[in-house]
């Protein structure tokens, strides 16, 4: 029997895909290229039975339509806005997601976030470079306290838990909104209070977003939530650029509205406005929530793995169900 052919969008070390280069004919981008275009993947989809796909690959209808064999696109990454998820479910095709590998790591990065922001880590650390520059004097480089501090959540799902876990054992009070409210145990488990997201805003120290990125939580954070921020509150992005209206952020930090953010994803691709790498209260990371040795290995293993199961048996994070 002819083997199953699985197209991967982008190079990666290839340990975890040992497998399934074991038993399918698997296709990775040239050595020495980062990934396959958008139109190479077009022309080649045709041919292929999976599709490993990264969060910032578009798998969209013209790709699906390219595609009469494909059955299954195994998402390297926990979001999947970047899947036209109702057309494949339409088109009979599976999507999953690398949930378990994400959780921690992207966790540990909206913690460092929060860190950074509230004692204005990067900040004095690049005035320190130059000489002469800072001060060592007690009223200056001041930040404020992480323990004491009330930490609201939008998106209260495993990242968001994850996060309140390491803001509970560092001080902080936990608030949270999410689309339904969590079980009385989970959240007995953080001393969470479920909050509307105007009270959220109103009351918390650090807003952090850990939702998807959808039709609902698009511009969740705009000029007039940021207004309904403490002048001394920070806000932390490590979830979906799209969720932030990223001008309006800009400013609310230029004139003080909000006195800090945290951004590891951007509005519109890969890069923040130029407005935002002007300022000094704003800590910029280029979307490595998952970026950890350990976890690349993880999340290769875990697509290789939704693959594998998918057409041998086993289970698979399914995002789609058929
Ligand atoms: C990373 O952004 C992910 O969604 O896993």
């Amino acid at each position: 029997m002819e083997k199953k052919k699985v197209l991967v969008t982008y190079n990666m070390w290839r340990d975890g895909y040992a497998e399934l280069m074991q038993k399918y004919d698997v296709t990775f981008p040239p050595e020495g290229a980062e990934s396959f275009t958008y139109d190479e993947v077009l022309g080649m989809i045709p041919d292929y039975d999976a599709l490993q796909s990264m969060f910032n690959f578009p798998v969209d209808k013209r790709l699906m339509d390219a595609a009469p064999k494909l059955k299954i696109i195994s998402n390297y990454a926990v979001g999947y806005d970047n899947i036209d998820v109702a057309y494949a479910t339409q088109k009979g095709i599976q999507v999953t997601n690398t949930p378990d590998p994400v959780t921690e790591p992207t966790a540990d990065l909206a913690m460092g976030l929060l860190l950074a922001t509230f004692r204005r880590i990067s900040e004095l650390d690049r005035r320190l470079r130059t000489p002469g520059s800072v001060k060592v004097e007690l009223l200056t480089n001041l930040g404020h306290s992480l323990y004491g501090a009330t930490l609201g959540i939008i998106g209260m799902g495993r990242i968001g838990q994850a996060l309140a876990r390491r803001a509970v054992a560092a001080g902080m009070k936990i608030v949270y909104h999410n689309r339904h409210r969590l079980d009385e145990a989970t959240e007995r488990r953080y001393g969470a209070v479920y909050l509307s997201l105007d009270e959220l805003l109103r009351v918390s120290d650090a807003v952090s977003l850990n939702a998807p990125h959808t039709a609902e939580t698009y511009h969740v954070i705009g000029a007039e939530e940021l207004h309904k921020m403490k002048p001394t509150a920070v806000l932390v992005n490590t979830a979906r650029g799209p969720l932030v209206d990223e001008a309006a952020l800009a400013e609310a930090l230029r004139t003080g509205t909000i006195w800090a953010a945290g951004l590891d994803v951007f509005e519109h691709g890969n890069y923040p406005i130029l407005e935002l790498t002007r300022l000094d209260n704003v800590v910029l990371t280029p979307h490595v929530g998952t970026q950890t040795v350990e976890i690349r290995h993880e999340m290769a293993a875990h697509v290789s793995r939704n693959i594998i199961h998918f057409f041998e048996g086993g289970h698979i994070d399914k995002v789609n169900l058929l």
